[in-house]
């Protein structure tokens, strides 16, 4: 496995092996990496004749006051983890390779980001989509896969790549969850014992959404209010953020459950604010 911290050498390197006719796959991440994380690595390494993963806490994609500094690290760890996997290539650039003094261009989407995580976490979209083509643009990858977990940031991804014509296909790849239903996160670490139990409300919530769908139940809004009502029994879920259902493509409020919809929660616990989402089946 070789690890690059240049992003012209790794780029100088990516070009030698296309020109030998060798696909890229491409898993960017930012560190302190799950089960979740692997399972994107396994699935580009089934696809690809070569892996790139990328370690980089992005900094423009946190607001302020959000959890920048204290973001868990463990490089020696990852390092570790991706060696067993298999991967070929990591990029783990310092911030001021990637940011370097004077830098002011970024990339904005403008439709599928305004919503849910866009109005909570202004300008994090921004940040996310000019990070993301960054490193496109350094990986030059053939395929790149993002978890559905951030679902809403996956959608922004397609969108930005296909208005943008990059030339890149995009995998999302299903959520990968803890034995009691925790969608798995690097931001998991956070929760104390007694919100990493409440936390599963989440999961539950998506189960019990699901056997009211199954019972006939189509009518968005009344499913929201049974989702709101249920969370609201969890006293460490201090705020709900939203609970929405969606169409999968649009991100706008759904106007009946047909059976192309997803649920996308975000609430805050005292320690750690999380988000899921749950693909409705009718
Ligand atoms: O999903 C993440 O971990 C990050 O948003 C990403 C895509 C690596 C960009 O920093």
């Amino acid at each position: 496995m070789q690890v690059f911290q240049n992003p012209q050498e790794l780029t100088n390197f990516i070009k030698k092996l296309k020109r030998e006719g060798k696909s890229v796959g491409f898993v960017p991440t930012m560190g302190y990496l799950h089960n979740g994380h692997l399972s994107l690595v396994r699935c580009a390494k089934k696809e690809n004749d070569t892996v790139v993963v990328s370690i980089f806490v992005n900094p423009t994609q946190f607001g302020k006051g959000e959890d920048f500094d204290r973001y868990p690290r463990d490089l020696d760890r990852d390092l570790r983890l991706l060696q067993k996997e298999g991967v070929d290539i990591v990029f783990a650039p310092q911030i001021e390779d990637m940011y370097p003094e004077g830098f002011s261009t970024f990339v904005e989407e403008t439709k599928l980001s305004q919503r849910w995580e866009g109005e909570f976490r202004p300008g994090h979209f921004k940040g996310v989509c000019t990070i993301v083509l960054k490193l496109f643009n350094i990986v030059k990858p053939d395929k790149a896969y993002f978890g559905e977990k951030d679902f809403q940031q996956l959608k922004v991804i397609q969108k930005m790549v296909k208005d943008l014509n990059l030339d890149v296909e995009i995998v999302g790849c299903p959520i990968v969850r803890e034995d009691d239903g925790l969608a798995m996160s690097s931001r998991n670490v956070y929760l104390s014992e007694e919100e990493r139990k409440q936390a599963t409300a989440l999961y539950q919530s998506f189960q019990l959404a699901q056997k009211l769908v199954k019972e006939g139940l189509r009518d968005p809004r009344r499913l929201e209010e049974e989702i709101i009502n249920f969370l609201k029994k969890f006293p460490l879920i201090k705020r709900i953020d939203y609970v929405t259902v969606v169409g999968e493509d649009t991100l706008e409020p759904a106007e009946e459950i047909k059976g192309k919809e997803r649920i996308l929660v975000a609430v805050r616990m005292p320690s750690a604010r999380l988000i899921d989402n749950w693909k409705l089946e009718v």
